[in-house]
């Protein structure tokens, strides 16, 4: 338990004694009586619980079903019902919504009105993506799109830019003082000092890390597990860096902390390495991104995850820490099996080392959506060419095995061929000697394996510039 500080809707509000796993959307539903934010899914899927969430950051759109309460101390947190003005002036995506018909049975109306605020508020006219974890199964998206464009010229409500200065100004710089806060031995603790929080996770082993809680979250809502003791990582402030060592050669790195949500990656990897940006584009949703943290996709060592095949592709050294003591490893050797990691109790992930520049890098994520879902099979390659033959590779999987994994077959029968469609055509066998994948609810073993060999295909086209994503393909 803790006491927590925020802001909800313009009013301070502390609580004393929060359950570490209360989430938001139970609190301003039952303990609030602000019923506005729906609950649809209530395990991140759906956007109807959407609340905008500031801090020293900037604003964010978040799923309130799964942030707990102490994810939010020192934030500031707006839920549908503090997106008009105080004087019942609606907001320009609210009258938008209404001129455009954005709404039928209105329940994820809410939902669609708070992410769009906040894009409005961020200046983002990427409405496909700003809003692709809102689901709306009555209107349609194409007049909510209609909505959110016309809106984009008119000016922020000046209301929506009170957060920032009460927070920085009496929550975070107070909050180090407060009695209770940063305190590393305590049942419920949010460290904001990394060498502390090392020492103290050393002595407590059993406690369970919550970063972005997208995964937590779900063991919460819907598995009802007692999780114990916990420690929030969001107020690390060391381990949501992203640095750049080097002097701009091709042998600079980028050491990236494993606290940097998925959004932050995605806007860092952009320039360096855009075929891996456009990976984490399709990783969940907006407000997935904004909490999820690399550290969270690598630890829970899912063999779905997207974050991992692109990372060993690319060349990724991971560091973990215990106390003190730091040993680093190729990402992909931290995988020993499905859900059994080589981490040690008390050691957690402290950040990824990644080369700056993999030119031949490329990402391909098959789902059976194409916005906001889990990959049936990620695969993703590097080769390095010399006279156009491939003379090393690096090939890694999701979805193929128990774990995230490289491809070592193929990557050995690739290596000294030229890389065309016919020579990855003739790589299926390696593909079998590689995998035996399971069959679920995603994909079948068959579909696959057949889909991962065509994806070596769709990978030599693309390296001779040949369009192959489904968005640049025309008929
Ligand atoms: C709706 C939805 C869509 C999703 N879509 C995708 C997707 O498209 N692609 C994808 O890859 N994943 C997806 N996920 C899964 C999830 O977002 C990721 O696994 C996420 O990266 C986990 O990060 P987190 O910070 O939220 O971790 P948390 O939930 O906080 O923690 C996850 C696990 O990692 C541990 N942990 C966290 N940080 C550390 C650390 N620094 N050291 C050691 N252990 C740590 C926790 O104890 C826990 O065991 C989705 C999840 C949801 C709810
Ligand atoms: S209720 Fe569906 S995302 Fe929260
Ligand atoms: S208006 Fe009914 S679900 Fe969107």
């Amino acid at each position: 338990m803790a006491d927590i500080a925020f802001l909800l809707n313009g009013a301070p509000v502390r609580i004393a004694d929060a359950a570490p796993t209360r989430t938001l959307l139970d609190w301003l539903r039952e303990d609030r009586g602000l019923t506005g934010t729906k609950e649809g899914c209530n395990e991140g899927d759906c956007g109807a619980c959407t609340v905008m969430v500031t801090d020293g950051r900037g604003a964010r759109a978040l799923n309130a079903c799964i942030l707990f309460l102490p994810q939010l101390d020192g934030r500031a947190v707006r839920s549908i019902e503090g997106i008009a003005a105080p004087d019942g002036t609606l907001h320009p995506v609210q009258q938008a919504m209404i001129d455009h018909h954005g709404s039928q049975c209105g329940f994820c109306t809410p939902g669609f009105v708070v992410s769009m605020a906040t894009a409005h508020l961020n200046g983002r006219t990427d409405h496909d993506d700003a809003l692709a974890g809102n689901l709306c199964r009555c209107t349609g998206y194409a007049p909510i799109v209609r909505a959110a464009r016309a809106a984009e010229t008119a000016p922020v409500p000046p209301h929506l830019h009170d957060a920032p200065a009460f927070i920085l100004a009496e929550v975070s710089s107070g909050g180090e003082a407060r009695e209770g806060r940063g305190g590393q031995t305590a049942p419920l603790s949010a460290p904001r000092d990394l060498d502390a929080f090392a020492d103290w996770y050393a002595a407590n082993p059993d406690a369970t890390l919550i970063a972005g809680a997208t995964d937590v979250g779900l063991w919460v809502n819907k598995d009802f597990r007692d999780l114990g003791t916990v420690a929030f990582l969001g107020g690390l402030t060391d381990l949501q860096r992203i640095d750049h060592h080097g002097t701009g050669g091709r042998g600079d790195t980028l050491r990236i902390g494993a606290g940097v949500t998925v959004a932050d990656l995605l806007t860092a990897m952009r320039p360096l390495h855009p075929s891996f940006a456009e990976l984490l584009r399709r990783y969940g949703s907006d407000q997935v991104r904004n909490a999820a943290t690399i550290g969270g996709n690598i630890a829970n060592g899912s063999p779905i995850g997207d974050g991992p095949p692109a990372l060993i592709a690319i060349g990724a050294t991971l560091h973990l820490r215990q106390g003190a003591a730091r040993r680093e490893m190729p990402l992909e050797d931290f995988f020993l099996d499905y859900r059994r990691q080589d981490r040690r109790p008390g050691e957690f992930v402290e950040a990824v080392t990644i080369p700056a520049a993999a030119p031949a890098l490329r990402c391909y994520k098959l789902s059976k959506r194409f916005d906001q879902d889990i990959s049936a099979v990620c695969g993703c390659f590097n080769v390095t060419l010399d006279g156009g033959v491939v003379t090393a590779a690096r090939i890694a999987f999701g979805g193929m095995a128990g774990t995230p994994k490289r491809a070592a077959a193929v990557e050995v029968a690739l290596v000294g061929q030229p890389l065309t469609p016919a020579v990855a055509a003739a790589l299926k066998p390696a593909f079998a000697e590689d995998f035996t994948p399971l069959s679920d609810m995603r994909a079948s073993a068959a579909y696959r394996l057949e889909a991962a060999a065509n994806m070596a295909i769709r990978y030599a086209h693309d390296m001779a510039g040949t369009p192959v994503s489904v968005l640049g393909v025309r008929a």
